[in-house]
């Protein structure tokens, strides 16, 4: 069993970076490999809807999102962790992900995040966490991925990795996540082992309301 959590700080070691360490470490303490990927220091950008992705499985940009793509094919769960920006998860890792999943599952390539357990990590001095996490998780539920949670709001406050590692309260947070994330890994591969089919998946029709 395998976690890939995102570090979508322009900062290598930051504050984000802490907190997944923290997750990360106590996935590996229950048994669950984990591996920290890091979107990098450059601006990541949006999606341009020019829907190459629809014949290319890809996104047209060829840079980190299409190598996370690779990888998480062959992930079990993830963590998207992002500093706060003004009050909202920071825009890299919103771009990031945006390209990521709009581009996941399309011709032909596989749905590499369908019914994988996943939470969303908050890295702020001061304010605007739940926001963030709430741009975090939406991803999650547009995507059929169960949401893995712990016993508070998946935060850490400071403005340097050392200011976090006094936030005990965030990194027992953290550590929650890990054990709960570890848990809910657990329970899917003993229901797969029990013969437990996932759910059927319908063809639906898109609708756009036009009228
Ligand atoms: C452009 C920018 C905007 C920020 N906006 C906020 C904010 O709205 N609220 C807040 O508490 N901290 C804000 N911060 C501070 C960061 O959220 C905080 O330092 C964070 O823990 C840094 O995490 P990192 O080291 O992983 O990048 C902002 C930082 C930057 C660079």
């Amino acid at each position: 069993m395998k976690v890939l959590l995102v570090n979508g700080s322009p900062h290598k070691q930051g504050c984000t970076n802490r907190a997944l360490e923290e997750v990360a470490r106590t996935l590996e303490d229950n048994g669950v490999e984990t591996q920290i990927f890091w979107i990098g220091a450059k601006p990541v950008g949006s999606c341009a809807a020019c829907g190459g992705c629809s014949t290319k499985g890809a996104c047209v940009f060829n840079d980190c999102v299409n190598e996370f793509r690779e990888l998480a094919a062959g992930a079990d769960g993830f963590v998207f962790g992002a500093p706060v920006h003004y009050a909202h998860a920071a825009g890299s890792l919103l771009g990031f992900m945006d390209r990521l999943f709009y581009s996941n599952g399309r011709a032909g390539k596989p749905n590499v995040f369908r019914l994988k357990p996943a939470a969303a990590v908050v890295s702020a001095r001061r304010g605007g966490t739940t926001a963030a996490l709430d741009d975090i998780q939406k991803f999650f539920t547009i995507s059929e991925m169960p949401i893995v949670a712990s016993r508070y709001w998946n935060q850490v406050h400071g403005n340097t990795a050392a200011e976090v590692e006094q936030d005990a309260e965030g990194l027992w947070t953290m550590r929650q996540l890990g054990r709960n994330m570890a848990w809910m890994l657990k329970c899917m591969e003993a229901g797969r082992a029990a013969g437990i089919e996932p759910p059927a998946r319908e063809d639906g029709t898109m609708t756009n309301f036009i009228r």
